[in-house]
């Protein structure tokens, strides 16, 4: 898939939110060397960088080759502070550049959801995203958790369209992310899904019709799930700190769902109800 900074994105991405540095290690290091991802998705806020950072290097696959992204905690909003802690995460992964560097979510850590402040730390966080793209560190810049609001404030004040918006992305909240998925088509953003098997919840995992879905495409649960983010146009970014997982993963690559399928998983939250396993950043002022 291509970035609106041209750059190619590939649009299975290994996930590592909650994993420790060492599990953030070795599955990175087994999902580069062993089942041919070449991008890998961690952040300040999940303490791992340094596992996935000499994963990349001890890979041996080209740096060029690899997609490397990173995001700024919203504990770090601000101008002169986010140059800082991009800084201490490059540190951190080893790296001379990402690919690309993300605003983790809308908001300021310990403020009210509806205080004014996140607006004004959050517009000075994009300008310093925008230097450290225009000093070449993070090759693309973006945001995460955004809402439809939340990319228009941001697009009315700058010039830098954010090249990715990662979301929570599955069939039960498809619902509500529906408009941001629109807005971003229309507006050349690309959407990742994050927590497309809803962070491993028997409540999307364990429904009998994703189960049979599944069985009639002979395919695990957890590769329609995948698949269904692809076929909606998506990067996906699934977790796992267990090898067979990353590698049979990986086959979601093959596989197509069918339109009748593809509707009966977008219509699940209907029968199942909706559900959210991250954030809702919908409060967000
Ligand atoms: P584990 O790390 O033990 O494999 P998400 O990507 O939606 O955030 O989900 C991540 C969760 O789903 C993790 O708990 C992970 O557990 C689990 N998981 C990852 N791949 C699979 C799979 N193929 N089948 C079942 N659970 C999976």
């Amino acid at each position: 898939m291509q970035l609106n900074t041209g750059a190619r994105i590939p649009i299975l991405g290994h996930g590592t939110w909650k994993m420790s540095v060492t599990d953030a290690y070795q599955s990175t290091l087994h999902a580069l060397t062993k089942a041919g991802y070449r991008h890998v998705d961690t952040a300040f806020a999940y303490q791992n960088e340094q596992g996935v950072g000499r994963a990349v290097r001890e890979s041996e696959i080209p740096r060029d080759q690899i997609f490397v992204t990173t995001k700024l905690p919203p504990s770090k909003q601000g101008y002169e502070i986010a140059l800082q802690t991009f800084n201490e995460s490059l540190s951190e992964l080893g790296l001379e550049y990402v690919d690309l560097y993300l605003i983790h979510w809308p908001g300021v850590v310990k403020l009210p959801e509806n205080s004014p402040e996140h607006s004004k730390l959050r517009a000075q966080s994009w300008k310093a995203l925008e230097k450290i793209h225009a000093d070449g560190k993070a090759k693309a810049i973006g945001v995460s958790n955004y809402t439809v609001n939340h990319l228009k404030e941001l697009m009315s004040q700058s010039q830098v369209v954010p090249a990715v918006n990662q979301i929570e992305f599955h069939p039960l909240l498809f619902a509500q992310q529906r408009d941001v998925l629109e807005f971003c088509k229309q507006h050349n953003i690309v959407v990742e899904a994050y927590s497309p098997l809803a962070s491993g919840s028997s409540k999307l995992l364990e429904l009998e019709e994703l189960k049979e879905i599944a069985s009639e495409c002979n395919k695990t649960p957890a590769q329609v799930l995948i698949r269904w983010c692809i076929q909606h146009g998506t990067v996906v970014l699934p977790k796992s700190t267990h090898s067979e997982r990353i590698d049979s993963n990986a086959d979601a690559m093959r596989f197509q769902l069918s339109e009748k399928h593809m509707h009966q998983l977008d219509t699940l939250h209907e029968r199942a109800g909706s559900f959210r396993s991250c954030w809702n950043p919908e409060g967000i002022l």
